[in-house]
């Protein structure tokens, strides 16, 4: 995995690391939330922004130099900048929309319109330098540029909410945040880690040319004409590229019987229903199978088994050469029953929420368990002389 890429080349383990750690917070957060009834959007962009979008910051800066060969000059230091507003900012639009609080809805939209349009901005000008321009790269502007356009209409939003106007644009503030932000990340990364982690064939190469475009293109067209229509065709999209993903996954050449298959399968096994209840009904339900069933079950296979690899990764590059393998640093049977206490939790908060919500709570404090192991290993040896200095008479 990650194969070619250089210490020098990666963010250090700390730059991704606080936002893979504090997103599961804000997952816990919203399920609490939801349990003592809430408003509904206050749960909403605790898990959007405060779960989803705090990790997918931290894997883009991971992805940026492996994917397109462009990295951050102090990723480190930007990304201790960034955690701080985005913090703030999710609480303060948690007290705005899940508690009516006044004070906050101003916070709210400035903190989050500078750091996600800070991150967005410089994100996209390091993709346009990227050497060569591929699918993946494309699908990641067009999601970036998705943010941006979320992000301003989330802040008209809370503007109209202040002065008690009419919610204009609240339909496209959900299909950019959530198809464009949220699905079209995925669906670039997918391109990259699919055929690397699982040694699968690529998707079909128009197949990856037209789908982010599409999308992305289906988005404005409901943007400007409010039409149903264009809600379906971005659903059948994505439910095209999950049938083929899972097809390819199917046909993978490297059959282990491993977690973040599952998850990756079970994932496209949402977002299917997820597209096919679309035509049914557009409410909460079709946000839980879209944002928590396959977006997070994404996340969460991710994250099994980025965090273990970057472990490795920085401390044999180091030259401690006897730490444990990836396999060795997570005991895999608390991540298998995790994917089985996730299902549950989706299938509940599809039909229980509140039943769904406890176990939400229970499954991100499994994750936080299960990954203290390989983060306490590094932070072990992170401050050791490596084994490396004296060869080079250090
Ligand atoms: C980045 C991830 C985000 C996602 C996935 C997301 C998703 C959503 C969705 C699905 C809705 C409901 C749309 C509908 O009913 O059709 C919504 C409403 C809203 N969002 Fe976001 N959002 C995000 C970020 C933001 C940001 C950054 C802001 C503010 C700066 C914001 C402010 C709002 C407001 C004010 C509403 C309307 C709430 C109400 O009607 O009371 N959102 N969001």
């Amino acid at each position: 995995m990650f194969s070619g890429v250089s210490l020098d080349q990666a963010p250090p383990f700390e730059a991704p690391l606080i936002f893979f750690i504090t997103a599961p917070l804000f997952a816990i957060i919203g399920a609490i939330l939801l349990i003592i009834g809430a408003g509904g959007f206050g749960v909403l962009h605790s898990f959007t922004i405060g779960f989803l979008t705090l990790v997918m910051i931290g894997a883009l800066q991971q992805m940026l130099p492996v994917v397109v060969g462009v990295r951050f000059k102090y990723p480190k230091a930007l990304s201790y900048t960034l955690i701080v507003p985005l913090v703030i900012g999710v609480i303060a639009i948690v007290a705005a929309l899940g508690f009516g609080h006044a004070d906050s809805v101003s916070v709210a939209g400035i903190l989050l319109l500078l750091s996600l349009w800070f991150f967005s901005l410089i994100t996209i000008a390091k993709l346009l330098k990227a050497p060569r321009k591929s699918d993946s790269v494309i699908a990641m502007i067009l999601s970036l540029l998705s943010l941006l356009f979320a992000t301003i209409l989330g802040v008209h939003l809370l503007i109209s909410l202040i002065l008690g106007n009419e919610l204009n644009f609240l339909a496209a503030h959900g299909a950019f945040a959530a198809f464009g932000w949220v699905g079209l990340l995925i669906i670039g990364v997918s391109y990259q880690v699919i055929p690397m982690f699982y040694v699968t064939e690529e998707l079909s190469p128009l197949f990856k040319q037209t789908l982010a475009p599409a999308i992305f293109g289906s988005i404005v067209f409901y943007t400007v004409t409010e039409d149903k229509l264009f809600f379906w065709i971005i659903n059948v999209l994505f439910l095209s590229f999950a049938l083929i993903s899972l097809l390819r996954m199917k046909e993978r050449q490297r059959k282990l019987k491993e977690p973040s298959v599952a998850f990756w399968q079970s994932a496209l096994i949402l977002l299917i229903a997820a597209a096919i209840y679309s035509f049914i009904d557009q409410d909460e339900r079709y946000a839980v199978a879209f944002g928590y069933g396959f977006a997070a079950t994404v996340v969460y296979g991710m994250l099994y088994k980025i965090i273990p690899f970057l472990v490795w990764f920085h401390l044999s590059s180091r030259g401690f050469l006897g730490i444990p393998t990836m396999k060795e640093m997570v005991n895999e049977d608390f991540i298998w029953l995790h994917l089985y206490i996730h299902l549950s939790a989706i299938f509940f908060l599809f039909t229980v929420p509140k039943l769904g919500a406890y176990i939400t709570i229970v499954e991100n404090l499994l994750f936080l368990w299960t990954m203290r192991d390989p983060i306490k290993l590094y932070f072990d040896y992170r401050d050791r002389p490596s084994p490396l200095d004296h060869l080079q008479g250090r």
